[in-house]
């Protein structure tokens, strides 16, 4: 009677019943790494700028991802929405991914190109200025930090060894592409570049 020995030992039966749900798991997730379409950028899809990618630094570190998703589903309610849903391939240069999944305020998969630099720039420094009934906080502190860059480039080189195509010349152009910048500005042009590669796919 070996299943009894299982069955009257409960350390063994649950690491038995980890590994046959391990399988399933991982027949469910090997195969993505081989899909082409979970691997292979979008046609157009380019590294983020140095600008867009302290931008990009700005919003994981204000926390916009708690509140934010940068995914969107595709079903009819969200598509008419937000826009075309989202696909891997849009995601593949990022480390790490900012989809979320609080959606206290809308989905920023597609926001870019929507308003002006003008908009956000109001929006960001007060957003009750420009929507009366927004529960957004104020980041008025970004329009007085300024960026200094000096590890813009090793963060570009690190992001290359994840697979991210930049080359030599933009790294070393790096830190002179940022250094200076208020905040604000690398915020808002990581913001106006989000979902355009895919934008006019319906
Ligand atoms: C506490 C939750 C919260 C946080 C944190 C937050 N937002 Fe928002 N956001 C909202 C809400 C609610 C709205 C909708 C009302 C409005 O437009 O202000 C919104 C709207 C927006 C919009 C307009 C989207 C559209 O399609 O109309 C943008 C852009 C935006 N937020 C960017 C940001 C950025 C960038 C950050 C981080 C610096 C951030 N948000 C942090 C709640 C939040």
């Amino acid at each position: 009677m070996r299943h009894d020995i299982i069955e009257k030992n409960v350390g063994l039966l649950s690491v038995l019943v980890l590994v046959v749900i391990s399988f399933g798991g991982l027949a469910e997730v090997v195969p993505l790494f081989f899909q082409k379409q979970t691997t292979e950028p979008v046609e157009g899809l380019e590294p983020l700028s140095p600008l867009e990618l302290a931008g990009r630094d700005i919003y994981r570190r204000e926390g916009c991802v708690g509140c934010h998703s940068q995914m969107i589903r595709p079903f009819r309610a969200e598509t008419e929405r937000y826009g075309h849903y989202s696909v891997a391939g849009e995601s593949v240069y990022e480390h790490n991914f900012l989809w979320g999944s609080k959606r206290t305020g809308p989905d920023l998969a597609r926001v870019g190109g929507r308003y002006s630099d003008d908009w956000h720039r109001a929006h960001l420094y007060n957003p009750r200025d420009v929507v009366p009934a927004s529960i957004m906080p104020a980041y008025p502190w970004l329009f007085e930090d300024v960026i200094d860059g000096d590890a813009i480039a090793a963060k570009m080189g690190a992001l290359r060894t994840l697979g991210v195509p930049y080359d030599d010349t933009q790294i070393a152009g790096a830190r002179e592409a940022v250094h200076g910048e208020r905040e604000i500005t690398a915020l808002v042009a990581y913001l106006q570049q989000l979902g355009t590669v895919l934008k006019d796919a319906r």
